[in-house]
């Protein structure tokens, strides 16, 4: 059986894609994104992103588009970018968890379009990680999550990006940035010049009024207790340095760290913090660490997306220096 058979027969098969891998279901079957639902231990109200692979497939799904979503998609698609649309009715109830809308997303990777084009299906697919934990980077993080509780993977490449897509409704009276991702909000600005950042992107989204569910939820978070840190290099160092039985996850720039380290990247260079951020909070938990501290990125470019994830796992445990 292909990818495309288990898909049209209502299974659920994880692919990867240029952001994390995904765990795919027809975006039309209750039954099948139910299985997506119960094999991630998803919470129940939080809706799904569906994956296309051509603009038929977008008036499929969704209606009402505005013109600033079609200079989105032509600037933004495919990649790793999701646009907030009104609804049509033939995307489930599973899909949107009861919101009149539906987060669509166009992927460049090209075995998550060839999937797409050969199932001849939009696809949901949020995340193949247990929910909670680090999203998945690689075909082995969706094996050791999931396996015995899907249908099949697609081993493919490590994902480029790292981070997920990010994610702007278009169906309200004004943009609004509910998740960075690798495109940024500097480029968003670009197209959307009235563009505002969700309160929820930088503190924690509480109670069930919430613009994007999936912020209220601790997230991304390994075992190992995290804490994020600001400060420059050298308050870093020494207040680590302080610490027992933990670990620290730096700048390529730090120094004079003495306890056990990780380096995530350059400072300068936010892409490959986004690229390697959710592998190593998973090879964290290798290790008996009692607590995990992470030299905190910018909040600016790629960086945003990964200040995001990362003060979702420290359950937002911010340390300044
Ligand atoms: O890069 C990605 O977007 C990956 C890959 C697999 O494409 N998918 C992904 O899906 O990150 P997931 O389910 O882990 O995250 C979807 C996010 C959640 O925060 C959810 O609340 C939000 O998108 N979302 C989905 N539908 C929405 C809607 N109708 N309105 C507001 N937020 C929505
Ligand atoms: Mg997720």
């Amino acid at each position: 059986m292909t990818a495309a058979d288990i898909l049209n027969n209502g299974g659920v098969v994880a692919i990867p894609t240029e952001t994390v891998y995904g765990l795919a279901a027809s975006a039309f079957s209750d039954d099948a994104v139910g299985k997506v639902f119960v094999a991630k231990g998803r919470p129940q109200d939080n809706p799904l992103i569906v994956h296309i692979s051509n603009i038929d497939m977008l008036n499929e799904v969704a209606m009402d588009i505005p013109p600033s979503a079609c200079e989105c998609a032509k600037r933004f698609w495919p990649g790793p970018f999701t646009i907030v649309l009104k609804k049509t009715d033939k995307v489930c109830d599973s899909v949107s968890r009861g919101l009149d809308t539906v987060a669509v997303r166009m992927p460049s990777h090209p075995v998550a379009k060839a999937v797409i084009e050969c199932a001849k299906l939009p696809l949901a697919a949020p995340s193949a990680n247990i929910s909670g934990c680090p999203s998945p980077t690689s075909a082995n993080h969706v094996i050791n999550d999931l396996d015995g509780k899907i249908d099949a993977v697609i081993v493919g490449d490590e994902s480029e990006v790292g981070v997920e897509s990010t994610v702007v409704s278009l169906a309200g009276d004004k943009p609004v940035l509910l998740r960075p991702g690798a495109v940024t909000l500097e480029q968003l600005r670009e197209v959307l010049p009235d563009i505002v950042v969700d309160s929820a992107v930088l503190s924690e989204a509480k109670g069930d009024k919430v613009a994007s569910p999936g912020m209220k939820y601790k997230h991304y978070s390994p075992k190992t207790t995290v804490y994020l840190v600001e400060g420059d290099g050298k308050a870093f160092a020494d207040y680590v340095n302080e610490k027992q039985n933990s670990a620290a996850i730096c700048f390529s720039e730090d120094e004079g760290i003495k306890i056990p380290f990780i380096v995530y990247g350059s400072r300068l260079d936010e892409s490959t913090l986004a690229h390697n951020i959710f592998g190593i909070l998973r090879d964290i938990d290798k290790e008996n660490y009692k607590e995990v501290y992470v030299h905190a990125p910018s909040k600016t470019g790629v960086g945003l997306a990964v200040y995001n994830r990362l003060i979702r796992a420290a359950a937002f445990k911010v340390i300044e220096l």
